[in-house]
């Protein structure tokens, strides 16, 4: 059996407050297999850039992180700023939200594409890295990318634009590359082109890729497992198929219904699912299952942390449903 890519085990990170540590996230696990998809999955607030951006080394200074276990492909320290800063744009590429967040107004999308494969190419002449910045450019569907590339961001629309980060993404030949809500910028059509893209580069990269997403849908087109989480933890875990066919936490079950049925509601003229309550304050997180407060299914037990149910091959969830009484 190979080993993982990326291997986390209890990462917790939190932020000093005037009221007491906020604790962002709690005994967070990930693995993610070489050239495997993965899909973080939860509502705002749940904690999913904070872990995207944990591994990256990007959190502010002021984060206090900790995690028992932390490898990327063979390499302990992961998480410490110094050691991300020398895998990112080497061995792990991001892509955001708002590509504007990666491309400088000043620089040309050509001088972005030949810049982001210096630290990877050291040796490479201009020339050549301009020429294979060009291929890349159209191979993500930027038309007359010959042209475009002497063009400068704001001439770009917010698709195009976003097309350029994920080619900048390509160009550094990442082992992962980490994208966050990369289509939430995106009205549908564009959305839609922009995933075609990443699903079709998918069977072309052999690097894994970690989605972030508050939507089941993106995370089902373009991964084959999901995470999913709530205030910090991670709640469950397992195919994508398997989960959006028979999600086992409320929460996973809530939010799928708040995606799924929206049209239905529209359509029968009744209110919108939503899942009636907050998310906890950070500061204080309940001792029990996080999601016991707005949970149809709590019982007495949920006063005390529910243990994690394995099921196999991946399949887990973190609720006492799962353990019989
Ligand atoms: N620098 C910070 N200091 C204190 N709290 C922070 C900081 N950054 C993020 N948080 C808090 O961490 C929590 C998780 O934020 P995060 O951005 O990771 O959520 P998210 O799941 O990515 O949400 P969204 O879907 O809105 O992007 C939020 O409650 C946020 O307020
Ligand atoms: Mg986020």
């Amino acid at each position: 059996m190979t080993e993982p890519l990326l291997s986390i085990r209890g990462l917790d990170v939190s932020y000093p407050t005037s009221k007491g540590p906020a604790h962002i996230l709690t005994k967070v696990d990930l693995t993610v297999e070489p050239g495997a998809a993965v899909g973080l999955v939860g509502e705002s607030g749940s904690g999913k850039s904070t872990l995207a951006l944990a591994l990256l080394g990007l959190l502010p200074e002021n984060a206090e992180i900790s995690a028992s276990h932390a490898v990327f492909d063979g390499r302990t320290g992961v998480l410490s700023a110094a050691n991300s800063s020398a895998l990112r744009g080497r061995d792990i590429a991001m892509v955001f939200q708002d590509p504007m967040t990666a491309l400088n107004p000043l620089f040309t999308i050509g001088t972005h594409l030949v810049d982001i494969q210096r630290r990877k190419f050291p040796g490479a002449k201009t020339a050549e890295l301009w020429a294979r910045g060009e291929r890349v450019l159209a191979r993500v569907g930027v038309s007359d990318a010959g042209n475009r590339m002497r063009r400068y961001p704001h001439e770009f629309s917010g698709g195009m634009r976003q097309r350029v980060v994920i080619a900048m993404a390509l160009l550094v030949e990442p082992k992962m590359l980490i994208a966050d809500e990369p289509t939430t910028a995106l009205d549908a059509t564009i959305e839609a082109q922009v995933v075609d893209i990443l699903r079709e580069l998918r069977s072309e990269l052999s690097a894994a890729l970690l989605v972030v997403s508050h939507s089941f849908g993106l995370i089902a087109e373009l991964c084959e497992t999901v995470i999913v989480m709530y205030a910090g933890t991670i709640v469950e875990t397992g195919p994508v198929g398997e989960v959006l066919r028979d999600p086992r936490h409320p929460y996973a079950q809530a939010l799928l219904a708040c995606e799924i049925e929206p049209l239905s509601s529209i359509e029968k003229n009744e209110p919108l699912v939503t899942i009636p309550g907050t998310v906890p304050d950070p500061v204080n997180r309940p001792i029990g299952c996080v999601f016991a407060a707005r949970c149809p299914a709590r019982h007495e037990r949920c006063t005390e942390p529910p243990p994690f149910i394995s099921q196999g091959q991946g399949r887990g969830f973190s609720c006492w449903l799962g353990v019989s009484p």
